[in-house]
């Protein structure tokens, strides 16, 4: 049996004041909250989603956007003025009084900015009430809300007075409420919003845990885009009343569908959103470990770059460097193997590119990337992951930026400039291009178009701006 969506919004109204009816149907053909003004206050206009179960649903939109009113709708606390909305298959508009409470019971809790807690009761009490209410016996309950008290963290402060916590532990009790209620579905309206940023990205990471741990349903409010991406399986940007776009994080970061989307993805955090996979290129440079020292030597020279990655059945052993062939080679050893560097260890695809960055900084050769069974699927070169990061745009600028191997000595990097530098002067037409320096050449270009030894110019000029 396939579950029903743990939530249908079914195009949501909701209009504050005179005339609601009429504002509805002017805002169906077409006018903004500001037409409608004279008729009332359209908090929110057409909105229609899915969340499906065990997804975390984050809605996201500058204060006034509509998102709390979208919240209150989707357990009942608010009618809508037109549309539907449905938990797990059933409506909340048009069931019963009982049947709307029966859902917010079973299925909805909620956890707000500042969450309310009772004052005269323990932690521990604090933690059980929804349990309380549904009539759960006082052994079970607490020992219910025991066990989730430990997954938050405050498993040593369950006897402890409401006002004994700080105001992000107080923010855990609340969580640990809404979880201890056994419910499904958890709506979060800007629950961390008015925590300091260090315990906010604590407990961002630990609702991710736990979501991973207990596959509840969520659906989290928040203003703050960096919070939205890094929580998100799925995000809605709201403006003025409507939704503008619903997508995943990489979506929305590598495809706005409009300037307000983009403005809003400009500060983005790109390194805690984008995975080594989307901004992966072909691997350009391999060679298979049984074409020996000189094989690699011909790979690199005929690509015109500094290393290869060194694969066996398709699986990735490591990089070798020219100089490595190069003193190979001098030495007369032909074993491949024997010089692969295996501390270059690779990616996997899903792999943050905050952990790309900790090993492209390391090391001068392109971040190798691999899937599950340890295949190298594609390889990250430094300029490409300057570009992911800074998005920047597929332009051609005039100067070239030579980027030297971190490794190479620094009288070795001042001959190599001098050579490069002369010529330059003397005619601006030959100038040396980054190919031979960084960007792996005919390697597909990233997702955001900023690829290949022109852009990969433009990119480092970008990021030094
Ligand atoms: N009860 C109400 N009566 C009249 N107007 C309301 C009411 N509730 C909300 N509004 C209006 O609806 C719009 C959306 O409000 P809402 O609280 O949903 O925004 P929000 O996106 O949650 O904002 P914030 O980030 O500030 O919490 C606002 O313009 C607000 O003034
Ligand atoms: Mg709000």
């Amino acid at each position: 049996m396939t579950l029903p969506p743990a939530i249908e919004a079914k195009g949501l109204f909701k209009v504050f004041g005179r005339n609601p009816k009429d504002a509805v149907r002017r805002l169906r053909a077409g006018a903004t909250r500001a037409d409608v003004a004279d008729a009332g206050s359209a908090a929110v206009i057409d909105a229609s989603f899915t969340v499906q179960p065990g997804e975390i649903f984050v809605i996201m939109g500058l204060s006034g956007s509509g998102k709390s009113t979208v919240l209150r709708m989707l357990n009942g606390l608010l009618p809508p003025t037109a549309g539907d909305v449905l938990v797990q298959g059933q409506s909340v508009t048009k069931g019963s009084a009982t049947a709307l409470r029966g859902i917010r019971q079973r299925s909805v809790s909620m956890v707000f900015q500042h969450f309310a807690l009772l004052p005269h009761l323990t932690v521990l009490d604090n933690a059980a009430y929804a349990l309380e209410i549904q009539g759960v016996g006082r052994e079970e309950r607490r020992e219910r809300a025991r066990e989730i008290l430990g997954k938050v963290g405050l498993g040593d402060r369950a006897d402890a007075m409401p006002d004994e916590l700080s105001g992000g532990m107080r923010q855990r009790v609340g969580l640990a409420r809404a979880l201890t209620s056994g419910t499904d579905i958890l709506l979060m309206d800007e629950a961390f919003s008015a925590l300091d940023p260090l315990i906010r990205r604590e407990m961002q990471e630990q609702l991710i845990e736990l979501q991973r741990e207990l596959g509840r349903t969520i659906v989290f409010i928040t203003h703050d885009l960096n919070e939205a991406m890094f929580l998100g399986d799925r995000i809605a940007v709201m403006r003025d009343g409507r939704i503008v776009q619903n997508g995943t994080p990489e979506e929305i970061l590598t495809d706005p569908a409009n300037d307000y989307v983009a403005q809003f993805v400009q500060d983005v955090d790109r390194a805690r959103v984008l995975t080594a996979g989307s901004v992966m290129a072909a691997p350009a440079a391999t060679t298979p470990v049984s074409a020996g020292v000189r094989g690699a030597l011909r790979v690199m020279r005929d690509l015109q770059v500094g290393s290869v990655s060194v694969i066996e059945n398709r699986r990735f052993l490591g990089t070798v460097t020219d100089r490595a062939v190069i003193r190979a080679v001098k030495d007369g050893r032909t074993d491949l193997r024997a010089i692969v560097h295996t501390a270059h260890a690779a990616v996997h695809v899903d792999d943050p590119l905050t952990d790309v960055v900790e090993r492209a900084v390391e090391r001068p050769v392109p971040v190798a990337v691999v899937d599950d069974a340890g295949r190298l699927v594609g390889a990250i070169p430094r300029v490409t992951l300057l570009a992911a990061l800074g998005n920047v745009p597929p332009v051609t600028r005039e100067n070239p930026v030579i980027d030297l191997p971190a490794t190479v000595p620094a009288s070795e990097i001042i001959q190599t400039l001098a050579a490069v530098e002369q010529p330059m002067a003397a005619s601006p037409a030959s100038r040396p291009t980054a190919a031979t320096v960084g960007a792996a050449p005919g390697g597909r270009p990233a997702k955001n178009g900023a690829s290949g030894t022109t852009d990969a110019r433009a990119t480092i000029e970008g990021a030094a701006r």
